[in-house]
């Protein structure tokens, strides 16, 4: 018989990685709460036009797209900011601006596999609706760098903003516009100088090469000349700095999505390979499309999956383990204690199988500290028998003061 695989892309997870993720989401969780920000849920398909309405047909490809029972296109979503931007307009309109909303969920994309990419991910995101200030991209910006410290990686986090390429692009038809921006985005300079030579372009080429390795402002403006976001974009650098926020301006970033319509910002993490972007994100404008008003908005999602990657794996302090032995008059009284225990917040485990309680115990001893032993003596005298699995040591003692005992010790 043939064993069942798993899909192309996707992932299992044990307990010891899972509790590893579950600790990280927690940071980062806290973190967003801090801000102010709050969660939120969107279903897990979307009607497909969602997410070609913006980046056109094209983006199907890379999409599980499936059709109904009742006819209708329908997609598993690749990412969140769509959604969000639709349940904004769905159900956020009235509620007061700005609104601040994050989310813990998996997307899917018909991608290559390879380490760190995957065709369902997680993404730890956060989306700002209605606020349109320095101010208000800098927040998440800010907060976008002090997830990825609290998540324990080594990342470097570029700040830069489509204003500089769109002002050097701006004589070129949007069909080469966008050619520009996908080769900018794979950071491909030979593609991007072999394609503008195609076109007559030379020169554009080696200005949008120059500008992808600025790294600072006065740099980037003496090749695209005044600007009309100028002072905006100064006045972001300006808050950053002042926060003490660490990052490289980079206007060589393009970003794969087609949302966006200002600052733009990755960070990616130095200890990974080819996919090394840990984080993306930027200021768009979305809800119009969805049936809203015009609404300026900003956010990033964190790949999660390629955090616990570059987190590689570390040891945590494993919980005390409590296994429960008993003969069979003293179960009633062993479950008893077993929810004492449990409720103290120790991890208690019965022994499951096992005749007597030599077998019991051998089972127990397999992932417990400590040994509760309860039988008929232990039951009629309300005591438990306490053995100390590492040392071997055992005592009689009354239930809460055997509490007391694993409580004070020390975990493995
Ligand atoms: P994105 O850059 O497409 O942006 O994805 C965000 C992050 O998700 C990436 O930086 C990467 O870490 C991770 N990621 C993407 N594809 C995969 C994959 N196949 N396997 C593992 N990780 C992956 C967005 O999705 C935007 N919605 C971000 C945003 C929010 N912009 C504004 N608000």
């Amino acid at each position: 018989m043939t064993m069942i695989q798993k899909p192309r892309g996707t992932r299992d997870f044990l307990p010891d990685e899972m509790e590893q993720r579950r600790e990280v989401e927690g940071f980062m969780r806290r973190i967003a709460g801090t801000w102010g920000y709050r969660e939120i849920c969107t279903p897990e398909f979307e009607e497909l036009e969602l997410f070609t309405i913006r980046s056109g047909e094209g983006i199907v490809g890379e999409m599980y797209v499936f059709e109904d029972k009742g006819g209708r296109m329908m997609a598993l979503r690749p990412e969140l900011t769509a959604p969000v931007l639709r349940m904004y307009v769905n159900e956020g309109r009235t509620l007061a601006k700005p609104l601040r909303w994050y989310y813990f969920a998996d997307c899917f994309r018909y991608e290559r596999p390879q380490k760190g990419r995957y065709r369902q991910f997680w993404q730890f995101g956060v989306e700002q609706i209605g606020a349109d200030s320095a101010l208000a991209e800098a927040e998440v910006i800010m907060m976008a760098g002090e997830m990825l410290a609290a998540s324990g990686i080594s990342f470097s986090l570029h700040v830069g903003h489509l204003a500089f390429m769109r002002s050097l692009l701006s004589g070129l038809e949007p069909g080469d516009q966008k050619k520009a921006r996908m080769f900018l985005d794979k950071k491909d300079n030979q593609g991007l100088e072999g394609y503008f030579a195609s076109i007559g372009q030379e020169d554009l080429a080696s200005s949008l090469t120059s500008l992808a390795g600025c790294r600072d402002l006065p740099s980037a403006f003496s090749l695209t000349g005044d600007i009309p976001e100028k002072d905006r974009i100064c006045e972001l650098f300006s808050i950053l700095d002042a926060a003490g926020t660490r990052y490289e301006l980079d206007p060589g970033i393009a970003r794969g999505l087609d949302y966006y319509s200002g600052m733009v910002f990755e960070a990616y993490a130095e200890n990974l390979g080819a996919e090394n972007q840990v984080l993306g994100g930027g200021t768009y404008r979305l809800a119009h499309l969805f049936g809203g008003e015009e609404t300026p908005s900003c956010g990033f999602a964190v790949g999660f999956d390629r955090v616990m990657v570059s987190r590689g794996e570390k040891s945590r302090q494993a919980a005390l383990v409590v296994g429960i032995a008993s003969t069979p008059e003293g179960l009633e009284y062993a479950l008893a204690a077993a929810s004492r225990f449990r409720e103290a917040g120790l991890r208690t485990e019965l022994a499951l199988s096992g005749k007597s309680l030599g077998q019991q115990l051998s089972i127990v001893a397999r992932s417990a500290d400590f040994a509760l032993i309860i039988g008929k003596r232990e039951s009629d005298e309300g005591m438990v028998t306490l053995k100390d699995l590492r040392s071997g040591a055992q005592k009689i003692l009354a239930l809460d003061d055997a509490i007391a005992e694993v409580k004070g010790s020390e975990p493995r």
